[in-house]
């Protein structure tokens, strides 16, 4: 494949195929930047209403800096990995103190936001402000290893340098919004990881992995890490019709949600051996009734959860010596930010 005609042919192609997205129809960063963290977090037709929500909580990037963590974190529910909402908070702050509430112009000022990446840095740059810079993420790696026929590692630092160099060197000055939205459209619609359009595709004469037959091996990646087993054991402990619910601040997954008492295990083990065990009967000799939940299995990018939760009736004088944790009233409970493991007990078994 010629590289000078890739930027043409790519946005011909997204012109004609291009769906109706509302963040394509604004020029403004704040929505730009909204929409593109919501999509490194999920594809387009999950993103979609959480973007609405977003701007419709929050229509301004000062609406948003001034809104409480919690809620910040309680509409970003269901998308995972909370780090980024946090930092979508914090950015928000750091361009209404620092920048007047507008954000930098350029890819190099943008990046210096917390939590601005070089994809997002380059996504907003050219979507808002037209600066020929290349997005580089999982597409467009995708896209140019195959049609290029490149075999380096895409998950190493030199694979990357070699993308980020052939990207930039393949960008229409002209129109580097639309060759960029061009690109993560096709990724997304065409040259998808899984059953590629190969046969309807622009480039099926000229890309290198189809004529090849490597649309399959490309692009190479090494091996992802083996995800990490954990055994989890709630216990939800039930008051006067409220639950005891702890504010999660180690340094683990799910930092700032809310979630119950936890007992972790390195094994599996049998849930009715936890409930026998001297130790649980101490601390909870008062504690009526104890149901055990069906298990509930919960997979994270690296790691898989093995989860049950222990639901517990305890009496009025019941209580606990642990400031992170306290009892909520159901609605309070509905309000909190919680993960999505426990937001799904909940809704199948709402003990209250
Ligand atoms: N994924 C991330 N950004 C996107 C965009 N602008 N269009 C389509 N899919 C995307």
């Amino acid at each position: 494949m010629e590289k000078r005609y890739f930027s043409d042919k790519i946005v011909k192609w997204y012109l004609d195929n291009k769906r109706q997205l509302p963040w394509r129809k604004t020029n403004d960063p704040y929505k730009i930047w909204l929409s593109e963290v919501i999509l490194q977090q999920t594809r387009v037709i999950q993103g979609l209403p959480y973007y609405l929500q977003f701007v419709k909580a929050y229509p301004t990037i000062k609406a948003l800096a001034k809104a409480p963590a919690q809620e910040v974190l309680r509409l970003w529910q269901g998308l995972g990995y909370y780090t980024r909402a946090r930092n979508l908070h914090k950015c928000a702050q750091a361009i209404v103190e620092l920048h007047n509430g507008r954000f930098p112009k350029s890819y190099h000022n943008l990046l210096t936001l917390p939590g601005i990446g070089h994809y997002t840095a380059a996504a907003i740059a050219s979507f808002a402000f037209g600066e020929p810079v290349a997005v580089l993420d999982g597409n467009v790696f995708r896209i140019l290893s195959r049609i290029f026929g490149i075999d380096a590692t895409v998950n190493t630092p030199e694979g990357k340098k070699q993308f980020t160099l052939l990207a930039n060197e393949l960008i229409s000055k002209k129109q580097p919004a639309l060759h960029n939205q061009a690109v993560m459209e096709f990724g997304a619609l065409f040259c998808t990881p899984r059953n590629p359009k190969c046969t309807d595709c622009p480039f099926k004469t000229t890309c290198f992995a189809y004529n090849n037959d490597l649309v399959n091996t490309l692009p190479v990646k090494t091996k992802p890490k083996k995800a990490r087993k954990r055994y989890f054991f709630y216990l939800v402990v039930e008051k006067n019709k409220s639950l005891l619910m702890k504010k999660r601040s180690e340094k683990d997954i799910w930092n700032g949600l809310f979630d119950f008492l936890l007992i972790e295990k390195q094994k599996p083990v049998n849930a009715e051996k936890i409930v026998t065990d001297n130790e649980f009967r101490k601390l909870f000799k008062k504690i009526e009734t104890v149901t055990i939940s069906k298990k509930y299995k919960h997979i994270l990018t690296h790691q898989t959860i093995y989860c049950r939760f222990l639901h517990m009736k305890a009496p009025q004088s019941f209580s606990f010596a642990n400031k992170d944790l306290c009892f909520y009233s159901p609605k309070e409970v509905a309000q909190l930010p919680k993960p999505v493991l426990i937001s799904r007990f909940l809704n199948d078994q709402n003990p209250l």
